[in-house]
């Protein structure tokens, strides 16, 4: 399949294609815009029933990393990687060096990172034969997932200051679903600042250690998005908000880490006439790649526009994006979403 036969293209400016037998490794990578600096996305190695799907999702993971990239106001454009097969079967040292030789043929253009089915270990050996991988264990920012929470902790706050008029977190309750990375994390930052927690996991050991930990009340995973609370804070997993779902939300807010949250854009426009804010994932979840921006910047032959503000200014720069997000989706009776997506594009001259 030609790339620009997928639905997802949308005028993409380069897609490679990969492919090692020796090393079993067959990889796309896709590059949507390079406007506002190289592009940036993480490696998802996963199978997939058909090579298009694979392909597919390449285009549209790289699409949404530069809207994200856009909006995290960091001069990255936005790419992603897919390795596809059963990590567990193919994944090997060859392999991974393999890839590193794919990611080196591509050159400055594009630099990768973790995502699903690949790990920050795998990034280590990557970076034995290739410059343009980041968050190893030892020469970057390590695990994102920190930064992640702290950027949806600051985003947080411009929801309760839009849809609350309050400031602090003090009192207000959040349920959380997911304790992993990022949702463990979180639940530590709006523990210390006084929040109430309502929280749930596949895993009842993670959940009772948050209750010991945080004070939280825990609640069955099939019973986390009916929990009448404040925010609903998803952190496990996208499509979380869908027709069967909505009818049953009882909160005012929804804002968390979890990557498409909404199972469609129609959602979007319940969730609006039913009062319910909404922070779009994309801007609340951009820590990450916030956080991986000077390991970015250090990779030989980038060249950044200027020096960086100090991490912590640009995370809370997440806050000041919602803020603007919310104000003009309000003032132009649209979603969040769409204006966040409509600010995006103008960002990168699309
Ligand atoms: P993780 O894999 O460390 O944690 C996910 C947690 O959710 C696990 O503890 C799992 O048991 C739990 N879970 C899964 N399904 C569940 C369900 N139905 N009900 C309750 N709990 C469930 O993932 P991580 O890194 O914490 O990321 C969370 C979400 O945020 C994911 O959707 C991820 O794509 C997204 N995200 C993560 C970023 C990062 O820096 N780690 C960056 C941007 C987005």
């Amino acid at each position: 399949m030609i790339p620009w036969q997928s639905a997802e293209f949308d005028e993409h400016e380069q897609v490679c294609c990969f492919v090692e037998p020796r090393a079993g490794l067959r990889a796309i990578v896709a590059i949507h815009s390079t406007a506002l600096g190289p592009a940036a996305g993480g490696t998802r190695f996963r199978s997939y029933a058909r090579d298009r799907d694979a392909l597919d999702d390449a285009l549209r993971l790289s699409r949404a990393m530069s809207y994200k990239c856009a909006l995290a106001g960091v001069p990255l454009g936005g790419g992603k990687a897919v390795i596809l097969g059963d990590p567990m079967r193919l994944k090997n040292r060859a392999l991974l060096q393999a890839y590193g030789h794919f990611l080196n043929r591509v050159g400055g253009q594009f630099c990768t990172g973790e995502d699903v089915g690949f790990s920050l270990a795998d990034c280590e050996v990557v970076r034995e034969v290739s410059p343009y991988i980041v968050g190893t264990t030892s020469a970057g920012a390590g695990d994102p997932a920190r930064y992640t929470a702290q950027g949806v902790f600051y985003g947080l706050r411009a929801v309760l200051e839009h849809g609350f008029q309050v400031s602090d977190y003090q009192g207000v309750h959040f349920s959380i679903q997911g304790l992993g990375s990022v949702g463990w994390r979180l639940c530590g930052l709006l523990h210390e600042a006084g929040a109430r927690l309502t929280v749930t996991d596949l895993d009842g050991d993670i959940a009772s250690r948050a209750s010991r930990r945080f004070g939280a009340t825990i609640v069955a995973p099939d019973l986390i998005h009916r929990t009448r609370a404040d925010v609903f804070v998803p952190c496990a997993l996208g499509g979380v908000i869908n027709r069967n779902t909505i009818d049953a939300i009882q909160v005012r807010a929804i804002a968390g880490a979890a990557n498409n949250q909404l199972a469609s854009t129609e959602i979007g426009e319940t969730l609006r006439q039913r009062h319910i804010l909404y922070a779009p994932d994309f801007v609340i979840n951009a820590g990450g790649v916030i956080g991986a921006t000077e390991e970015l910047s250090r990779i030989p032959g980038r060249v950044f526009g200027g020096p960086l503000a100090p991490l912590d200014d640009r995370l809370r720069g997440i806050y000041s994006r919602l803020r603007e997000i919310f104000a003009r989706a309000e003032a132009s009776q649209s979603t969040p979403e769409a204006t966040a997506l409509h600010m995006a594009c103008e960002l990168i001259g699309r």
